[in-house]
């Protein structure tokens, strides 16, 4: 590993990195606060993004951020998850055994989100991550899941996270009207800019622990134009090239480690 090499503290590119040394970029402080909106007003919420670009990431700090004293976070993240496991899932999270019929089942979390609001006074925010992968039928039992006392109010705040196809392949149709009409808040999450491609750099660097300069401008530059700033190609691009740099000896990584391991190290469909 590089980490003695380079005199760092911890790896600078891991995916545990603790909600508070995440990188926060405007548009990930600006969803943020959408979310803490959504969380207190229980609305219905969509953040999507191309893969790869921080959504699970932003749901983690979200999650963090949240006082456990007054909300109740369920989070799902199965692929092609059906109404059933929809139900399950939400249950099982509230350590409650969910009846075998999926009307049992939303009557039971129903009961229950209830009882929460009313016993606990707190508010239960349901976030669902891959939702581009959710069946049709699911997303259309979102509309009675945030219909309660006859429309007037949502039981709960719900988040679908999920890749752009979300929206494209997805809730644009027809056939998701009801649901569509009832989203109250849309996010986007975008790409980085070179500047903040460059702050996202320095921002792990400094959760590492290293104090010098590792990556050159030019370096920079190139992960920018081979990342397209997205976070996880940007990841592996410096981790590739700090291991690559280790090996060779190097204190500082130019272009041309960048471009070196891009072109040898990097195996295809990450750009
Ligand atoms: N704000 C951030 N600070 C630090 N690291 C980040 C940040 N955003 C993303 N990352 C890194 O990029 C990686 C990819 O992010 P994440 O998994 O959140 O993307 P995603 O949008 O959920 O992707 P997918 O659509 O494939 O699920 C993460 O493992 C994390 O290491
Ligand atoms: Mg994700």
């Amino acid at each position: 590993m590089y980490r003695k090499y380079y005199e760092m503290t911890h790896s600078p590119f891991a995916r545990d990195i603790p909600p508070e040394s995440l990188y926060e970029s405007r548009a990930m402080t600006e969803t943020l606060g959408r979310l803490a909106y959504t969380a207190d007003r229980q609305l219905f919420a969509v953040v999507t993004s191309e893969s790869g670009c921080g959504k699970s990431t932003l749901i983690r700090k979200f999650a963090a951020s949240l006082s456990k004293d007054d909300y109740i976070m369920l989070y799902l993240s199965d692929s092609k998850l059906t109404p059933r496991w929809f139900y399950k899932g939400m249950l099982d999270q509230l350590g409650i055994e969910s009846k075998f019929y999926r009307g049992d089942a939303k009557r039971q979390l129903q009961k229950e989100i209830e009882a929460i609001r009313g016993i606990q006074g707190k508010k239960v925010v349901c976030v669902l991550d891959e939702a581009h992968l959710l069946e049709k039928e699911t997303i259309e039992e979102f509309r009675f899941l945030l219909n309660y006392r006859f429309d007037s109010m949502s039981p709960l705040a719900l988040i679908l996270v999920g890749q752009s196809e979300l929206w494209d392949e997805k809730l644009r149709l027809k056939r998701y009207t009801a649901v569509r009409q009832r989203i109250d808040i849309n996010c986007v999450l975008p790409k980085l800019d070179r500047s903040e491609t460059d702050q996202y750099i320095r921002s792990h660097m400094k959760y590492a622990g290293c104090e010098q300069e590792i990556f050159t401008v030019s370096a920079v530059d190139e992960i920018f134009r081979s990342s397209a700033g997205i976070p996880r190609v940007i990841n592996r691009i410096c981790d590739k090239a700090l291991m690559y740099g280790s090996q060779q000896q190097h204190r500082l990584i130019d272009d041309h480690a960048i471009t070196y391991v891009t072109e040898h190290e990097m195996l295809g469909g990450e750009g």
